[in-house]
C-alpha cells in the first residue's frame, strides 16, 4: 500500500447538484483538505483536522489554490486537435472542407497515435481529466486513444465513429463493417482498466437507415453500453435529414425508429428541438451534451439550458472539440454563461462548476467513479489558481466570497489557471505556485 496524500487548499464538494438544491448543493472550505488512499478520495474536511488525524500522509499545500473535482468534457473529437480553429464555414462546409481530409489522415495509426497523446496532454493541461470521443472510421483511431489514456491510468469513453454515405470514400464503412468492427472493439477495451466503449454513429447524414439498424442490433445485444450522437445542431443540417429520411417525424425519429434512442444515449447539441423530440428524450431519459464554444463559433445556435434543466432533462457539458473553439472547460463555461446571458438566463458559478464535474459525469453515467470528491471516488483532481494572470487576479482580489472570487477565472481563466492535475490520486502536471 502506498502513503496517503494529502492535499491542502480552498476545497469546493458538491453533494447534489446546484439546480435542483440551490447553493447549499456546494461546500467550501476556506482551509479544506482531500485525504487520498490508492488513488482514491477517503475523506475531505478541514485541512488541520485532517492534517492531524494523519500525521503519517504526505501533505502537498497548495496555498490558496482552490481544489476541485477534474473536468469531464461530454462530447469531443480528438482527431479533431490539429484542425481546432478553422475559419469562415458553417456545419456542413466545415466537416467537408477541414473534418474529413483530417479524419482521413487516421488511415495511418502513427498519425493517430500522435494525435492521441497530444490530445490527452493538452486536455491534462486544461484540467480535463475525462473525455467523451469519437474516433474516426478507422478502429487502429479508438486503439490510439485508448492506449494512451490507459497508459496514464486515465479513465475514457471513446467509440469508432460509423459512416457510410455522404462521405468521402475513404472514411466509409458499411453496415456490416460498423458492426464488427464496433463489437471487437467492444471486446478488446469496454472494462478494460478505466475505460469504456461508446457506440458512435456520426449522425443520421452521414448513415444509411441500414447501417442505424445494425448499430441499434449493436445496442440491443449491449444496453449497459453508451451510444453517442449529434442530434438537431443546425437548421440546414435538420432540412437535410428530413429530405434523407421523408418518413420520419423528426430528426429524434431517425435515431428511435432505428433502435438508437435510449436512456444511455448522448445526443450532442439538441438545440432545434420538436416538442415532441423534447418530450421523447425526456420520457426515455437520454442525456443532452450543450457544446456551447462550438455552437457560437460553428454559428448553431443557442441552447436552452434553463427550459431543459428546469424541464428535467439530463445535460452534461462539452468543448465538441474541435468544432468547439477551445480545449478548456473554463473557456466552455464562459460561453455557456454567455449563451444563458443572450437566452435571459444566465448561469451562476455554481451551475456551470457542476455541469463541468458531476453534471458530465451523472450525464455519461461515470457518476458512481468521478465527477466528485465524495469519499470512494477515483482521486481525479485539479487545483485551480484563481488569480492566474494580472487582469483575473486584481478582479478576483475583490471578490467576498468563493463565487465571486472564482467566476473572473469562469470568464477569463485558461490553461494558466490549472495549478495542478492528479489523475487517480497521481499527479500528473503541476507548475510552480
Ligand atoms: N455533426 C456531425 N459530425 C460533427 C462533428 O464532427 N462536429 C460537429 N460539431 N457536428 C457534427
Ligand atoms: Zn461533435
Amino acid at each position: 500500500m502506498s502513503r496517503d496524500t494529502l492535499l491542502l487548499g480552498q476545497t469546493l464538494c458538491f453533494d447534489g447538484s446546484p439546480f435542483e438544491l440551490g447553493l447549499g448543493a456546494a461546500r467550501h472550505d476556506a482551509r479544506g483538505g482531500i485525504l487520498i488512499r490508492n488513488g482514491r478520495v477517503l475523506e475531505t474536511g478541514h485541512g488541520a483536522a485532517l492534517r492531524a488525524a494523519h500525521p503519517q500522509a504526505q501533505a502537498e499545500d497548495l496555498g490558496d489554490a482552490l481544489l476541485c473535482a477534474g473536468f469531464i468534457d461530454a462530447h469531443v473529437h480528438y482527431p479533431q486537435t490539429a484542425i481546432i480553429a478553422s475559419w469562415g464555414k458553417r456545419l456542413i462546409d466545415w466537416l467537408d472542407s477541414y473534418t474529413f481530409p483530417e479524419e482521413m489522415r487516421f488511415a495511418d495509426p502513427a498519425y493517430a497515435q500522435e494525435i492521441a497523446g497530444r490530445y490527452l496532454d493538452l486536455t491534462a493541461a486544461h484540467g480535463t481529466t475525462t473525455v467523451c470521443s469519437y474516433g474516426t472510421i478507422h478502429p487502429a483511431s479508438v486503439d490510439a486513444l485508448m492506449e494512451a489514456a490507459q497508459s496514464r491510468g486515465q479513465r475514457l469513453l471513446a467509440g469508432k465513429t460509423c459512416m457510410d454515405r455522404n462521405a468521402p470514400a475513404h472514411l466509409r464503412d458499411t453496415p456490416q463493417s460498423a458492426y464488427d468492427d464496433s463489437k471487437a472493439l467492444i471486446g478488446r477495451w469496454h472494462g478494460q482498466d478505466r475505460l469504456s466503449y461508446v457506440i458512435t454513429p456520426r449522425f443520421s447524414p452521414t448513415s444509411s437507415p441500414g447501417q442505424l439498424s445494425a448499430l441499434g442490433a449493436l445496442w440491443a445485444e449491449h444496453p449497459d453500453l453508451l451510444m453517442q450522437t449529434h442530434l438537431s445542431e443546425q437548421l440546414d443540417e435538420i432540412a437535410w435529414v428530413r429530405k434523407l429520411f421523408p418518413d420520419a417525424r423528426d430528426y429524434l425519429d431517425t435515431y428511435e425508429s432505428h433502435g438508437l434512442l435510449g436512456a444511455n444515449g448522448l445526443y450532442g447539441h439538441a438545440i432545434h428541438l420538436e416538442p415532441r423530440e423534447r418530450d421523447r428524450l425526456k420520457e426515455v431519459g437520454a442525456a443532452l451534451i450543450h457544446c456551447p464554444t462550438s455552437n457560437t463559433f460553428i454559428g448553431s445556435g443557442l441552447f436552452d439550458m434553463a427550459g431543459l434543466v428546469a424541464a428535467g432533462q439530463r445535460v452534461g457539458l462539452a468543448t465538441d472539440t474541435g468544432g468547439g473553439s477551445s480545449f478548456s472547460m473554463l473557456r466552455t463555461m464562459a460561453a455557456a454563461y454567455e449563451i444563458g446571458q443572450l437566452r435571459g438566463t444566465p448561469l451562476h458559478p455554481a451551475e456551470l462548476m457542476w455541469l463541468a464535474t458531476a453534471g458530465s459525469a451523472e450525464a455519461l453515467r461515470i457518476d458512481a467513479h468521478v465527477g466528485t470528491l465524495a469519499p470512494g471516488k477515483e482521486a481525479d483532481i485539479i487545483a485551480l489558481d484563481l488569480g492566474s494572470t494580472p487582469a483575473i487576479a486584481q478582479r478576483s482580489a475583490r471578490g467576498d466570497d468563493l463565487w465571486e472570487a472564482l467566476f473572473p477565472t469562469i470568464m477569463m481563466g485558461d490553461d494558466r489557471a490549472i495549478r495542478a492535475v492528479w489523475i487517480a490520486g497521481r499527479k500528473v502536471s503541476g507548475k510552480a505556485s
